[in-house]
């Protein structure tokens, strides 16, 4: 049995590591994941769990409940209309100036199993083929560990690489093995992304360097201020002019619309 009490000490718990926020309607999503990491811990029962979580022997079942709590929800080009817009209208000018010796700088801030910064590199390779010879980066964050292994490692069941070029798809995707079942991304596209481990709501170590920051489908998951402060670092972080992707649910509102202007649905760019 779960407790009211056992479901507000995991929520908080949540909230102070992550900035989630998981109000009691989620009490039975909360119940069903943890059941599972109370069944293979061998323990009695919640209350023995939380009593675990809090105490110094729990740090790392902190972290496993953390990673049983997140929803890490993504597709390939999921919101398809920003890669567009990254390709019309914000890609060419940057590839230019990368072809003159400027940098690109790109960012999947909770970056999920990998799907996105994919297809933010295979975006930029639909424009420029050899984009490895460039000074071109994609960040990929996320604060989900065991998911960022997994984006890292790239392999996926083949009906899941919903990738619009059947021609980029045969390029930059092979079978994993013999089966066929799973496709593996390929170094080409690979050695665009550098994956890393990163809380959004700890203070932020890169300013002034992103020309696009994606963004998307987490903030849902925050209060009202977690995302006002994440908005003031995103700021920070983007050069100026600079792109910030959001998701479709998600809005900037408030003393944030000082800091970026609305440049299409869910499409930002930094003011300055
Ligand atoms: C629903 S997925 C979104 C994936 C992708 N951006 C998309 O839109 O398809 C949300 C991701 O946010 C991550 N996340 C949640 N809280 C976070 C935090 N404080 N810092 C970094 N990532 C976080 C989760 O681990 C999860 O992988």
């Amino acid at each position: 049995m779960m407790t009211a009490a056992d479901f507000h000490q995991i929520a908080d718990t949540l909230n102070s590591d992550t900035g989630i926020y998981l109000s009691i309607e989620k009490a039975p999503l909360v119940y069903s994941r943890l059941a599972k990491r109370i069944r293979a811990l061998k323990m009695s029962g919640f209350e023995e769990y939380c009593a675990f979580i809090a105490s110094k022997r729990g740090v790392e079942e902190r972290r496993n409940m953390m990673n049983s709590l997140t929803t890490n929800v993504t597709r390939f080009f999921r919101e398809p209309h920003h890669f567009e817009t990254m390709k019309n209208e914000i890609l060419p000018d940057l590839i230019a100036q990368a072809k003159r010796g400027g940098k690109i700088r790109i960012w999947s801030a909770a970056c999920s199993s990998g799907e996105e910064p994919y297809s933010i590199a295979l975006t930029v390779l639909s424009l420029l083929p050899d984009a490895a010879s460039y000074d071109i980066k994609i960040l990929a964050t996320d604060i989900d560990e065991n998911i960022l292994r997994k984006a890292a490692a790239g392999v996926y069941r083949k009906g899941d690489v919903t990738i619009p070029s059947e021609a980029q798809k045969k390029k930059y995707f092979s079978k994993e093995d013999a089966s066929g079942v799973s496709l593996v991304a390929s170094d080409e596209l690979k050695q665009l992304i550098t994956f890393r481990p990163l809380n959004l709501i700890k203070p932020l170590p890169l300013s002034g360097s992103f020309d696009i920051i994606f963004c998307r489908n987490v903030v849902i998951y925050f209060q009202e201020e977690t995302q006002r402060e994440l908005w003031s670092k995103f700021h920070k972080a983007i050069k100026p002019n600079g792109w910030l992707f959001i998701g479709h649910s998600e809005r900037i509102t408030g003393p944030a619309t000082s800091l970026f202007k609305s440049e299409g649905f869910t499409a930002y760019q930094r003011i300055e």
